[in-house]
């Protein structure tokens, strides 16, 4: 029997590294001459893809915030079952850029649905699948500002208030204390430290 695929999940706010980090371990993977699919949420299948352009869509104003949770917990459920769970029980390792933290966060903390709402329905997406490693990349909230009005991009999530990004900058480090399997990465650092930092938790692993 082939030994199961890791799942491993990067989280943190926009702007803070994810896209950059998940390039490098991706090139860690291939230099070790492992498999590795990388993937996103909302997203990473063709339903998926569908469901992001709907929740993130500037135009679509007046999404109810439950609206809203179920689409990205839609889009999680199709993700682990068509997706996820396959790669890993072939073998495959999986990076997935966001998964069900993203959720509590931004759902439950910063749009205020109760937090065992939100855990309950993910739960019946996820079907028991647990992320191996969650890296939570936290950087200060100066930075997050930084690196924010740097940005082309606006979606219907990043076009919220400040206030709204608070709530999700602080969620973040709440949630993260307390999850199973989450570690907390410095994002401060430089990229290739931050990618160092990384990989030596994954390397005991593989
Ligand atoms: P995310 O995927 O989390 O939104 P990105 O990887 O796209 O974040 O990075 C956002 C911006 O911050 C980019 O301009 C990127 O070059 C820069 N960046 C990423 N990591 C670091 C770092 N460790 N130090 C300084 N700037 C960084
Ligand atoms: P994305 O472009 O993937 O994030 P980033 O800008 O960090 O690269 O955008 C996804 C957006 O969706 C992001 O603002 C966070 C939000 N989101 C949720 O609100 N709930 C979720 O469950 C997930 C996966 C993402």
């Amino acid at each position: 029997m082939r030994r199961k695929g890791l799942f491993i999940v990067i989280e943190g706010i926009d702007g803070s590294g994810k896209s950059t980090q998940i390039e490098n371990l991706k090139a860690y993977f291939h230099e070790k001459g492992l498999d590795v699919v990388v993937t996103r949420e909302p997203g990473g299948t063709r339903i998926g893809e569908k469901i992001r352009g709907i929740v993130l869509d500037p135009e679509n104003q007046e999404m109810d915030s439950l609206t809203e949770m179920f689409l990205y917990a839609a889009s999680r459920a199709q993700h682990v079952a068509e997706l996820v769970q396959k790669s890993l029980d072939d073998g495959v390792h999986v990076i997935c850029d966001r998964f069900v933290l993203s959720s509590y966060v931004y759902q439950g903390i910063a749009r205020g649905i109760d937090l065992e709402i939100v855990k309950k329905v993910n739960a019946v997406a996820m079907q028991g699948l647990v992320p191996d490693i969650t890296f939570f990349i936290n950087i200060d909230d100066d930075e997050a500002f930084r690196r924010r009005a740097k940005r082309m991009s606006s979606d219907r999530i990043e076009n919220e208030d400040k206030a709204f990004h608070l709530k999700v900058f602080k969620g973040y480090r709440e949630l993260a204390k307390d999850m199973e399997n989450v570690v907390w990465i410095d994002g401060m650092k430089s990229v290739e430290n931050v990618t160092v930092d990384m990989t030596g938790h994954i390397d005991g692993k593989i």
